[in-house]
């Protein structure tokens, strides 16, 4: 796939073209780290300068009289977009207070735990040991690992699911379960629907950190029926940071409170999570053009169409240029819009802290204009790649160039 392919019956050239007509980002730069913080096109970027005006030009009006109406239209369109009522959805600013709101609003007790995997965002699993400790209750982690020094051996959906199954079946106090949807620094594609249905199977709850799915992957919530499920739109749905959702099952509604209380406390749902004084809210007004923006661009099997073969000739392309693996996970494992490829030998002796981790990741963004996301698993380093309308195959032969290149020896790594 060389750069401007089209696909399918939209004018739209995806690759440079796309790039240079719709993103702000720098010209000079190669960025293949799409999943971090995502990156505004510009018509939704106009769009929220539109509303942010409004804001300005009248504070009160907008305020008072104008602000709720839009944002209404706005959950409306992001419940259709979701297969939801739009009774059961609200606006959060990110999955981090998504999470947030929901755990501490669990009555769990010291009898209950909780189910969290070694794969899950570190947020995420803090809010979840913090909650528990608050409450007496117990954090159960489990350990997912990659077969990475058995070649040949291959991680399945279904593996996944019976390594679910079998914790919750040595743990029977747990009451809910925190599945990702896709996962941040291993680019999972979980099978959620199974999960959900085995928890639901044993009247467990499922909390569904959806952080990297609106935009990446279709979400139908008639079909997966999760109890909570916390979605980023600001990540591949296109939207300015700050606009998240957060869907919740009926049956659930009444126990549910943001962890901050507004002067909507006592209003419904909606009131009580989107309504949280006086704040910005011109990026929840920007979901409809999020959405809009991925419709203009031909749609999500369009979109899919362009970033998985990318990430799949991008994966091939780097894996033999270092001549290192790729994660082993089968491809329905795989998000479709990011992967991982172990990075070549002289890295793995680097100390695998977060800080290292992001030193690397930094001084090849400052020697050489790419920046990509270093990831470690099991005492092995990865570079996580993401694949967007705007990136082509150039931005990966870079990539593993300048991986090559570079010697973290050089640089007391
Ligand atoms: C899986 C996962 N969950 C949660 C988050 C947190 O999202 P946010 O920073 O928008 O709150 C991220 C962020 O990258 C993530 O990857």
């Amino acid at each position: 796939m060389s750069s401007g392919d089209s696909l399918g019956d939209s004018t739209m050239q995806f690759g440079r073209e796309t790039r240079d007509k719709y993103y702000l980002l720098h010209k000079e730069k190669t960025l293949v780290n799409h999943g971090s913080f995502g990156a505004v096109p510009r018509p939704v970027y106009e769009q929220r300068n539109t509303y942010i005006e409004l804001m300005e030009y009248e504070p009160d009006a907008w305020f008072r009289w104008t602000v709720d109406d839009t944002m209404l239209k706005n959950r409306d369109r992001v419940a259709q977009f979701i297969s939801c009522d739009p009774e059961d959805v609200v606006f959060v600013e990110n999955v981090t207070e998504a999470i947030n709101d929901v755990m501490w609003s669990l009555p769990l007790t010291k009898d209950d735990g909780v189910l969290v995997t070694s794969v899950g965002y570190h947020a995420i699993n803090i809010t979840a040991t913090e909650v528990c400790k608050v409450r007496g209750a117990t954090c159960h982690k489990v350990p997912l690992l990659f077969p990475l020094d058995s070649p040949g051996e291959i991680l399945t959906p279904e593996a996944m699911v019976k390594l679910y199954a079998d914790c919750i079946n040595d743990h029977p106090d747990i009451k809910l379960v925190i599945v990702d949807h896709i996962t941040s620094s291993s680019a999972l594609l979980m099978p959620v629907k199974e999960i959900i249905k085995f928890c639901h199977s044993k009247g467990i709850e499922v909390l569904v950190d959806a952080a990297h799915a609106p935009g990446q992957i279709k979400i139908d919530m008639q079909d997966l029926d999760p109890d909570y499920y916390a979605g980023n739109m600001h990540k591949w749905c296109h939207t300015p940071r700050g606009c998240a959702l957060l869907y919740i099952a009926k049956r659930n509604q009444n126990k549910m409170n943001p962890i901050r209380y507004s002067k909507f406390q006592y209003r419904n749902l909606w009131y009580r999570f989107t309504s949280q004084g006086t704040r910005d809210h011109t990026p929840y007004c920007c979901a409809i053009a999020g959405i809009d923006f991925l419709n203009m661009c031909g749609g999500l099997d369009k979109v899919t169409a362009y970033n998985t073969s990318l990430r799949d000739k991008a994966q091939e392309l780097i894996a033999t240029t270092w001549g290192t693996p790729i994660l082993p996970v089968t491809k329905e494992l795989t998000a479709p819009f990011m992967c991982l490829i172990m990075m070549p030998d002289k890295y793995h002796d680097c100390p695998q802290t977060d800080d290292v981790l992001d030193k690397i990741a930094h001084k090849i963004y400052k020697e050489y204009n790419v920046l990509t996301a270093v990831v470690s698993h099991q005492g092995r380093m990865f570079c996580r790649i993401g694949c967007n309308i705007y990136n082509t195959i150039e931005d990966y032969e870079r990539l593993a160039k300048v991986v090559l290149e570079w010697d973290p020896r050089k640089h007391g790594l």
